[in-house]
């Protein structure tokens, strides 16, 4: 395990939407090296870049043409290894995000891999044996190329599926896993990683994790030999190196899969939902509203048994939001957002913070862009100061990749960072307390002291410290004993004493 992951704190970058330095309307490399004191300011010292490399962008970059050369529009690859030297100066690490469930359909393994005569390439993707044999109950395309076969596909129309085998085949163009074509597939991914590895990188979030054997069981035995095959790589040739999976499934994806980190993914209905996200049914009862209505055993009952059966092996981890989530200022105010921050990072595991949400950045009502459809609301120009663009870029207005949040009490860096009382203080606060309070960070152990359905305020351990909070407008009170133990850190008011905790209202107190 990466001793730096301990004590981590990521920022999620949109490389398109952060920093602007060469005025083309947006960001690159370059703007995300410029911002690297702003971010190591506020407490962040990893992070983790959205896919950077050259692509057709019809999913945002998702769709890999070539995974070893960075987008032109980004920048360089020199950019970017001089990205990761200077993050490495300030203590920093820099995750890349790894996409082996799929390529771009203009990756030139994709190119070979069409052509009617048999190549290196033929069995690099997933084919049937001919244009009118359907690949069934999978994703497919059918007529657009010189090979007769249908392919499959992993997601959107563009990215067809890399070929890691079939579990158990079934048909005869279904590969075994050790099929030495797929072996091959395996074993190019793996020469991806070491490329940027060997330039620097301190690892990758990797998209999709769980897709990468195809019919595989319940339990994905198929995709996790791999990914453990993957990291006894890792532990021998990069033993410093990270990799968290979008998976949501922790015992899988750490266990099984020996992944350091699994994100806890927005999946309607699901506990981390209802902790800031639950509205879609039209009314929100989310846990984090002012309003009290959520309920806190909602995300503990699924949480727990997750966090208690991974946490000797890894971290599950808790985000404020992602590329591909609403986010968390769509329902909450930046009064509801504080408490809900000071949760995420107080708890367990290693927690990501999204561009932009230090600052409580609103989900735009924006045209798509590039496959993000209503992703895209989220995706928006960093909002930096009062300046053109809101200092995003200096390009007209008209050129820029997205709109940048136009209303006229828009939040923005500078103004926040003048505000001692903003959102953005507390939440460089909150990470300067994890940052001093080891008990706060990845490892501690995590009990709940305090957590009942229809009550207030929520109280937990982590080590020897107490968190408590309340979300609520009335003040909360729980009979727990903490008196004479030291308030360190506090959001509103509140108080240990006589056998009870009370919390005022929307308060949040750290008890050592
Ligand atoms: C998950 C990524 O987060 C999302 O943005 C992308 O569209 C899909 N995987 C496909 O790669």
């Amino acid at each position: 395990m990466p001793k730096w992951l301990k004590n981590a704190v990521f920022y999620e970058i949109y490389p398109q939407s952060f920093y602007d330095t060469n005025g083309d309307g947006i960001g690159d490399i370059n703007g995300i090296i410029e911002k690297l004191d702003y971010i190591k300011e506020l407490g962040c010292n990893a992070l983790w870049i959205n896919p950077c490399f050259d692509s057709p962008f019809h999913d945002a970059g998702y769709d890999v043409r070539d995974y070893k050369k960075v987008a032109p529009r980004y920048g360089t690859n020199s950019d970017l290894y001089r990205l990761f030297g200077e993050a490495h100066l300030r203590g920093m690490h820099v995750l890349l995000d790894l996409v082996p469930g799929h390529t771009s359909e203009e990756h030139e393994w994709f190119l070979e891999s069409q052509k009617a005569e048999k190549n290196e390439y033929s069995n690099r993707y997933i084919w049937t044996n001919a244009a009118f044999e359907p690949a069934k109950g999978m994703l497919y395309v059918g007529g657009e190329t010189e090979r007769d076969g249908v392919y499959v596909l992993n997601f959107f129309k563009c990215q067809p599926a890399l070929n890691y085998g079939f579990l158990k085949p079934q048909e005869d163009w279904q590969l075994p896993m050790d099929h030495p074509d797929c072996l091959a597939t395996r074993e190019a991914m793996k020469d991806v990683m070491r490329f940027w590895l060997d330039h620097g990188c301190d690892g990758f979030r990797v998209d999709m994790a769980e897709s990468l054997v195809k019919n595989d069981d319940e339990k994905k035995t198929g995709t996790c030999a791999l990914w453990r095959e993957i990291r006894e790589m890792l532990d021998e040739e990069y033993p410093d190196a990270a990799m968290v999976s979008e998976w949501n499934a922790p015992v899988k994806a750490i266990n099984q899969g020996g992944f350091h980190m699994d994100f806890y993914l927005n999946w309607g209905g699901n506990g981390y939902n209802s902790l800031m996200r639950d509205y879609d049914s039209g009314e929100d009862n989310s846990y984090f509203k002012k309003d009290g209505k959520g309920d806190i055993t909602r995300f503990l009952s699924e949480y727990l048994p997750r966090y208690e059966a991974t946490k000797e092996n890894g971290y599950y981890c808790l985000l404020t939001c992602n590329h591909d989530t609403k986010r968390p200022k769509f329902n909450l105010d930046d009064s509801e957002l504080k408490i809900a921050y000071a949760f995420i990072f107080t708890m367990p595991g290693v927690p990501f913070l999204y561009y932009g949400d230090e600052i409580g950045m609103r989900y735009l009502d924006v045209k798509t862009k590039e496959g993000g459809y209503q992703r895209t609301g989220s995706r928006t120009p960093m909002q930096w100061n009062t300046e053109k663009n809101a200092g995003f870029s200096p390009c007209p207005a008209d050129a820029l990749y997205l709109p940048v949040d136009s209303t006229p009490d828009a939040p923005n860096v500078a103004e926040q960072e003048a505000d001692k009382d903003s959102l953005f203080h507390t939440v460089k606060d909150l990470i300067a307390l994890r940052h001093r309070e080891e008990d706060l960070q990845a490892d501690a152990d995590f009990e709940t002291v305090y957590a009942k359905t229809g009550k207030h305020p929520f109280v937990y351990r982590r080590g020897g410290i107490l968190v408590a909070l309340n979300p609520t407008t009335e003040t909360a009170a729980a009979p727990v004993s903490a008196d004479g133990w030291k308030v360190i850190f506090s959001i509103g008011s509140g108080k240990a004493e006589n056998g009870v905790i009370t919390l005022g209202p929307q308060s949040c107190i750290v008890l050592k």
